[in-house]
């Protein structure tokens, strides 16, 4: 089995009406443990569609996809592949701290109140914990996204524009937060992102220009 999160020769349409928009047009990438990637790209140029591909979200035309630990993207579990989604995903009816604390618990961790509180307290959540989705920003929604995703402590993390709601400030607290955490961890972390700050930090940079990787 793959140590390494990779994706070979990826190509995916999607049909729009009569019009085929061909949103990977052969598309290689990998991720190593302990390694961060920038995926840098403007909208429309095939980012999320790579992500879903190798989260497993969706199924590419042609190519493969490898993820640690399971034969299937679909089937990874968060340990081996967490995911911060571009609309988050959160339970609404659940707290920030029981959103963060379910992710830890189906993970198998034995303290999952306690590691949630933890993470919500290095992402400057903590004040907020009891609040519920729709009590806070979208910044603070998308940082407790960040959260769920790091509290299962994950081989990779894959995050789909994770700075895109937050100002400056917190753009360099979620940067270097990221790379303390894969410093400590080995996490491998592949970031869709147009932010200077995520683009500067990254051991590696990789440019989608309409479904194709292009040079620099
Ligand atoms: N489910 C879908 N149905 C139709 N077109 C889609 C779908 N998902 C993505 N696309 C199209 O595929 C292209 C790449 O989209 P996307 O991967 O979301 O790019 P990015 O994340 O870089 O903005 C765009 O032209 C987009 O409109
Ligand atoms: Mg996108």
């Amino acid at each position: 089995m793959s140590a390494v999160l990779r994706a070979t020769d990826l190509h995916k349409s999607f049909r729009r009406g009569r019009e085929e928009v061909h949103a990977l047009r052969g598309v290689s990438i990998q991720v190593h443990p302990g390694e961060m990637v920038a995926l840098l790209g403007r909208s429309g140029s095939g980012k999320t569609t790579l992500l879903n591909c190798l989260l497993g979200w969706e199924r590419p035309d042609r190519g493969t996809v490898e993820v640690p630990g399971a034969a299937d993207p679909a089937a990874a579990p968060w340990t081996a592949v967490a995911v911060v989604p571009q609309r988050f995903g959160l339970l609404g009816e659940l707290s920030l701290a029981d959103n963060v604390a379910l992710a830890a618990r189906l993970a198998g961790q034995l303290e999952p109140a306690t590691a949630a509180g933890e993470v919500l307290d290095l992402l400057r959540l903590g004040h907020l914990a009891e609040r519920a989705p729709d009590e806070v920003s979208l910044g603070e929604q998308q940082r407790t996204a960040l959260a769920r995703a790091l509290v299962v402590r994950p081989a990779f993390l894959v995050a789909d524009e994770p700075t895109a709601r937050l100002d400056d400030e917190l753009t360099a607290h979620v940067v270097s937060t990221l790379r303390d955490l894969h410093a400590a961890t080995g996490t491998g972390v592949l970031l869709a992102s147009h932010d200077p700050a995520v683009v500067a930090s990254a051991d590696r940079v990789v440019r989608l220009d309409d479904g194709l990787v292009v040079a620099g």
